[in-house]
């Protein structure tokens, strides 16, 4: 049997920024329609304890929605918006524009499984919608850790679906009868929507999660959920490097 392209993408992981670019233009359109998007973010950005003189990844910063979550907090440290997308990036650096020539923001074109930043060199790593595309999510997390100052932070925000019998069901309903068709419909792609709905189904559940920052080193984990309907889908989680 042929394979769709959602699948090609799914089974290999290490191009999806490449599909990011063809709805880059697009990107902050479509989230501004699904209800509650930056606010989840901004719930999970305020996670971070800050006192504003940090050095912080946004890790898989896309077009700079998460950034905005926690940016106005940094006042003399630094931020780095790594992505492995240039269309995605190139709607963050315009969005930044100031606080890049301020050096504020740093925008760098990276693939998150290969990081280029010194063994603990990094106060607080955000991380939103990013791990789930990660080839393997073992290896990622063990990066992370390499890369965090002693005591410094992890948060990360993506769908990671409740432990309820109903979960799984609904989410299958809800992406392919209703996102994959309209977010398809106002970019102009469904591959990268149906790779969505494909990649969230076989994502960690919140424990899986939870389990696997724990093996990894990590401390102090709190799991925190979203508001309403999207309690099921959506969940955040903080961690420590002790
Ligand atoms: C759903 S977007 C999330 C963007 C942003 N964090 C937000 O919350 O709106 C996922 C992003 O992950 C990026 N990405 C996926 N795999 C990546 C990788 N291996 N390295 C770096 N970025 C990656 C994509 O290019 C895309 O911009």
């Amino acid at each position: 049997m042929q394979k769709t392209s959602a699948s090609i993408l799914f089974d290999n992981k290490a191009i999806v920024p490449k599909e990011f670019n063809k709805i880059a233009e697009k990107y902050d359109f479509a989230t501004r329609m699904s209800q509650g998007y930056q606010d989840d973010l901004n719930r999970s950005g305020s996670l971070l304890t800050l006192k504003g003189d940090e050095t912080v990844i946004d890790l898989c910063c896309g077009t700079g929605k998460s950034t905005v979550s926690f940016l106005s907090r940094i006042t003399s440290g630094k931020v780095f918006c790594v992505d492995n997308s240039e269309g995605m990036l190139a709607v963050a650096q315009d969005k930044f524009s100031k606080e890049i020539a301020a050096g504020k923001v740093e925008i760098s074109l990276q693939d998150a499984m290969h990081l280029n930043f010194a063994p603990e060199s990094v106060d607080a790593i955000f991380m939103a919608y990013g791990l789930r595309n990660m080839p393997d999510y073992d290896l990622c997390i063990e990066n992370l850790f390499r890369i965090l100052k002693p005591g410094g932070q992890l948060v990360i925000h993506d769908y990671s679906l409740a432990n309820s019998w109903y979960a799984k069901p609904l989410w299958f309903v809800l992406s392919y009868g209703f996102i994959v068709p309209f977010c398809t419909l106002i970019s102009g792609s469904a591959t990268i929507y149906t790779y969505l709905a494909k990649s969230v189904l076989n994502f960690l559940n919140p424990d899986q999660l939870k389990e696997l920052l724990l093996s990894k080193g990590f401390t102090g984990i709190s799991i925190v959920q979203h508001a309403s309907w999207r309690r099921l889908f959506f969940h955040s989680f903080h961690a420590i490097k002790k």
